[in-house]
C-alpha cells in the first residue's frame, strides 16, 4: 500500500531516477556489492529523507539488498510527486507527496512506523522523534538509525545526553566525505541554484547576506561571491565570524546588513534568524530564502503579522505588502534548494548516500555491539568512499613508501 499524489506520473520520475543513477558513481558500486551480498534480507527499513531523484537511488540500492523499503518525505514541499509515483513502480511503500499539510506530513511519518522497521534512515530526525515520543512501542524492534543533517545530529546528540536515545544512531552528516562535499558544494551551488530559477534576477552587484557561517553557509558565500555578489555574513560564533572576515567577506551585526541586503539566505539552524526587527528595516524588494533544514530560520509570523497583505506572484514566491515596502519570501521560507529546485547535485549524493548505504549494513552487521549513543561513521569507510570517488574522477594519488611511513611513526626520525 501506498499514497502518492499520482501514480501516473511515474515515468517522468523513472527518467529523474534514471540521469541521477548515471551520475552516483560510488553509490552503484555498493548497489553492485548489495545486490550479491543481500544484507538485508528479511530487513524493513523506514526512511524519511527528502523524496527526489538522488533519494529514490539510495532506496532503490538498499531494496537491492533485500530490504523491504517504507519512505515518506522529511519536509512538506520537497517530495517530487513523480519520483515519489517511480518508488511506487519500483516495489516502495511510499507516503509522501509534494504540499502536505502538517498534519499529513505526520500521518505519513506514522504510516512508515506501521511496517515495524528494524533500521531508520532520518534527515532531520523526525522518524527519530517520532518513534520516541508517540511511538515506544515499535522502539525494542529497532537495531539503529542514520541520520543525514546537522540538524538532525544537535537533536539527537541532545537526547543521547540525557539518556533518551534508545537505540544507536550512525552521524553520517559528520563523515568528511559528506558534510565537506553535501554541505558546503552542494549547499553552495543547490540554494543559490534554487534562487535563481525561482526569481530570474542576477547575484552580480547585488548584496547577497548569508546568515551563518557553518559550512553550508561557506558554501553559500563562496558561490554568490563568484557570480559577483558582495557578500555579508552575519555570525554567532566569534571564531567562524572571523574566519568569514578573513575569507574576505563583510561580517556585521543582522541589524545592521538588513537595511542593505538585496538577498538574504539564512543557513544556521537556529530559529529566528530573520524577524520583524529585521523585515520592518529592509528596503523594498528584499528576498528572503533559507536553506536551513526548518523552516523557523525566517520568522513567518513576523512577516505576516506586519503585512498587510500578501499573495502568490510567481510560482514559489509569495510577496508580502507591509504598506510602505514589499518584501518577497521563497518557497515558503522551507528548504530553497529542494523546495524550489531539486535539491544537491547527484555527484554529492553520491557520497553521502553511499555513506547512509553503508552506515545502514554497519547498523545491520554491529547492532548488538553497540550503545544507545551516535556514533561517527567508521573513518575507513570515509577512506573508502573519498578513494572510489577520486576513481570515478580518473584521479590518481600518491602513495606513502614503507621508509615515509617509517619515518611519520618514529618519533625519533626528524633528529
Ligand atoms: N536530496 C536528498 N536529500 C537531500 C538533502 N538533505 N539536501 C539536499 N538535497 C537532497
Amino acid at each position: 500500500m501506498s499514497k502518492v499524489r499520482d501514480i501516473n506520473l511515474a515515468p517522468e520520475g523513472e527518467l529523474k531516477m534514471e540521469w541521477a543513477k548515471r551520475h552516483m558513481p560510488v553509490l552503484n558500486l555498493i548497489r553492485e556489492e548489495f545486490k550479491v551480498e543481500k544484507p538485508f534480507k528479511g530487513i524493513t527499513i523506514g526512511m524519511a529523507l527528502h523524496l527526489e531523484a538522488k533519494t529514490g537511488i539510495l532506496a532503490e540500492t538498499l531494496m537491492e539488498g533485500g530490504a523491504k523499503i517504507a519512505i515518506t518525505g522529511c519536509n512538506p514541499l520537497s517530495t517530487q510527486d513523480d519520483v515519489a509515483a517511480a518508488c511506487v513502480k519500483k516495489g516502495m511503500n511510499v507516503y509522501a507527496w509534494r504540499g502536505e499539510t502538517n498534519e499529513e506530513y505526520y500521518e505519513n511519518l506514522n504510516k512508515v512506523l506501521d511496517y515495524n522497521p528494524d533500521i531508520i534512515i532520518d534527515d532531520g530526525a523526525d522518524l527519530i522523534f517520532l518513534l520516541h515520543t508517540q511511538r515506544r512501542e515499535l522502539l525494542d524492534n529497532i537495531m539503529g538509525g542514520c541520520e543525514e543533517t546537522t540538524t538532525g545530529v544537535i537533536r539527537l546528540k541532545a537526547m543521547a545526553e540525557e539518556g533518551s536515545l534508545k537505540f544507536p544512531v550512525i552521524n553520517v552528516n559528520d563523515a568528511h566525505t559528506k558534510y565537506l562535499f553535501d554541505n558546503r558544494y552542494g549547499t553552495g551551488q543547490s540554494a543559490i541554484d534554487g534562487i535563481l530559477r525561482t526569481t530570474n534576477l542576477l547575484i552580480a552587484g547585488k548584496n547577497v547576506v548569508v546568515a551563518g557561517y557553518g559550512w553550508c553557509g561557506r558554501g553559500v558565500a563562496m558561490r554568490a561571491s563568484g557570480m559577483g555578489a558582495s557578500v555579508i555574513v552575519t555570525e554567532v560564533n566569534p571564531i567562524r565570524a572571523l574566519e568569514a572576515k578573513m575569507d574576505g567577506f563583510r561580517v556585521m551585526k543582522m541589524e545592521d546588513a538588513a537595511k542593505i541586503g538585496d538577498i538574504f539566505i539564512t543557513t544556521t539552524g537556529c530559529k529566528d534568524v530573520i524577524n520583524a526587527g529585521h523585515m520592518l528595516i529592509m528596503k523594498d524588494g528584499a528576498i528572503l530564502a533559507n536553506a536551513g533544514h526548518f523552516d523557523n530560520e525566517i520568522n513567518k509570523e513576523d512577516l505576516l503579522s506586519i503585512s498587510k497583505d500578501y499573495k502568490v506572484v510567481r510560482f514559489n514566491i509569495e510577496e508580502y505588502d507591509l504598506g510602505n515596502k514589499k518584501l518577497y519570501l521563497l518557497g515558503e521560507g522551507r528548504l530553497v534548494n529542494l523546495a524550489c529546485g531539486d535539491g544537491h547535485p547527484c555527484e554529492v549524493m553520491d557520497m553521502s548516500f553511499a555513506n547512509q548505504a553503508l552506515s545502514a549494513k554497519y547498523i545491520r552487521d554491529n547492532h548488538e555491539n553497540l550503545e544507545n549513543r551516535v556514533y561517527s561513521i567508521p573513518y575507513e569507510q570515509d577512506l573508502r568512499i573519498a578513494s572510489l570517488k577520486l576513481k570515478s574522477m580518473g584521479v590518481e594519488i600518491d602513495e606513502l613508501t614503507l621508509e615515509q611511513r617509517k619515518y611519520l611513526s618514529d618519533w625519533r626520525e626528524g633528529t
